[in-house]
């Protein structure tokens, strides 16, 4: 059907699930090579029922929302008064069919996680689902005892998460620490390459399709939109939004040209922006079907976000206007109930922008003698780690605790969460 984003059509479907069962689980969209439409599926006609146009989302919400209802009246067991049946009915259709007149022009398939909806379409299974609850992740067991002790139970569990950045560093960590979580997460990075491949790494170790490997360039918007909508087909929705990706070019007031200020500008504060806009329309459109179901943006802020950085100004400004960003963001979004936070770690010594021993700041600092009588870059560190009053790095367990608490937290928004070792606090 031209004028149709499907994406759009899976998002409420998702959020009718959610209304239905209490429970995020995920919905496939795919193309009708096949024939028959299952027997027990729900097949509507949305543009015989009134909906020209994707846009026109109050149309198709009650379009859905009235579909759903009809099925599950038909499918509640015979004999049972018409009044209560409609009340008692919490079946989903595994299967929803969107037709034009006779012609099916695209299939959606529900069911806990994405391997079990894959399986169904490849089976063309569209028996009832029924179930509450799905079972714990499998392959939990693979985090380091430093991420379990990190894990807070349930709060990702069979979420949809998206980690932009999240190919390498600080971004890794929080993908692999969801997935062991039993999140679905996409790993979404200007580096497709890196992110296809961790995500294969991680499937290989958690034994189901925990991650999904996508190309964003965050500061690009035509890039940001075409990433959400490409989740929205592939799960149908989100429900923990991480935005992480940023780069650092040091550079003094006096020195920096504009071209690196605005790149920095460019990826940390506009693509920020970017990442929250389509975010938010995905989640507020979920919203409107799914009214009490919290959702979460969460920016990878940093300690420069809190206070200035000497000779690094471009990076420190950004992450400072991050701050004013999900402080607006939150109060405007506060109405779809999704919260909006950040979370301000202190330097990550064992990431590679720090590490790389061909890039990293230890290096960098060793040869521009930037700390007096230092020999080796384990000199820099030091150094580095006694400006820290617990005497360490920051560590992805150390974000994810945050990440965790901010989630499981419905009673907050517009906050910023410092994880430094006591080196900012705040005023
Ligand atoms: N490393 C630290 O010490 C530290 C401390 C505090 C906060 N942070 C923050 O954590 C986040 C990640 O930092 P990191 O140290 O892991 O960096 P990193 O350079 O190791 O990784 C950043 C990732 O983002 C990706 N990326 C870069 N530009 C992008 C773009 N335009 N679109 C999409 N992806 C892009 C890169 O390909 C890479 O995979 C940043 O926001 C950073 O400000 C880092």
């Amino acid at each position: 059907m031209e004028g149709f984003n499907y994406g759009t059509v899976a998002t409420i479907i998702r959020g009718l699930c959610i209304n239905t069962i209490e429970y995020p689980w995920v919905v496939v969209e795919s193309l009708p090579e096949e024939k028959e439409v299952p027997p027990e599926a729900l097949t509507v006609d949305i543009v015989a029922a009134g909906a020209y146009d994707s846009s026109d989302e109050d149309t198709l919400v009650k379009i859905l929302r009235e579909a759903f209802a009809a099925w599950a009246f038909e499918m509640a067991p015979a004999g049972v008064e018409a009044a209560v049946k409609s009340s008692i009915s919490k079946k989903l259709p595994s299967c929803v069919a969107v037709k034009e007149g006779d012609k099916v022009e695209v299939f959606f398939w529900i069911d806990r996680d994405i391997d079990a909806a894959r399986n169904r379409i490849a089976e063309r299974n569209g028996t009832l689902l029924e179930e509450k609850n799905a079972p714990l992740p499998r392959g939990s067991q693979t985090a380091s005892a430093e991420m379990h002790a990190a894990r807070r139970a349930n709060v990702a569990r069979n979420k949809i998460a998206l980690v932009t950045g999240g190919a390498q560093g600080v971004g890794e960590e929080i993908v692999r620490g969801l997935a062991v979580s039993g999140a679905l997460v996409f790993i979404a990075d200007v580096n497709a390459g890196e992110s296809e491949d961790l995500a294969k790494k991680i499937n290989a170790l958690e034994k189901r399709t925990a991650a999904i490997g996508l190309n964003v360039d965050v500061s690009d918007e035509a890039s940001v939109e075409a990433m959400f909508e490409s989740v929205a087909k592939t799960a149908g929705g989100l429900d923990i939004c991480v935005s992480n990706a940023g780069i650092l070019k040091a550079g003094g007031i006096l020195e920096q040209d504009l071209a690196s200020f605005k790149n920095v500008t460019d990826v940390n504060y506009t693509g920020f922006f970017l990442v929250s806009k389509y975010a938010g329309i995905l989640l507020r459109r979920q919203h409107f079907v799914a009214a009490h179901w919290k959702t979460d943006i969460i920016q990878i802020n940093s300690k420069s976000g809190l206070e200035g950085s000497y000779k690094n100004g471009a990076y420190a400004g950004g992450k400072f206007g991050g701050i004013g960003l999900i402080e607006s963001f939150a109060l405007e979004l506060v109405n779809y109930n999704i919260k909006v936070n950040a979370i301000c770690p202190g330097n990550f010594f064992d990431a590679p922008l720090w590490s790389d021993p061909e890039k990293g700041l230890f290096i960098q600092y060793l040869r521009a003698g930037k700390v007096p009588g230092a020999k080796t870059t384990a000199d820099i560190r030091a150094h580095y780690e006694a400006k820290v009053p617990m005497k360490r790095g920051c560590t992805g367990a150390d974000v994810l605790r945050a990440l965790y608490y901010i989630i499981e937290q419905e009673y907050e928004t517009g906050q910023a969460v410092p994880v430094t070792g006591g080196q900012v606090m705040l005023h």
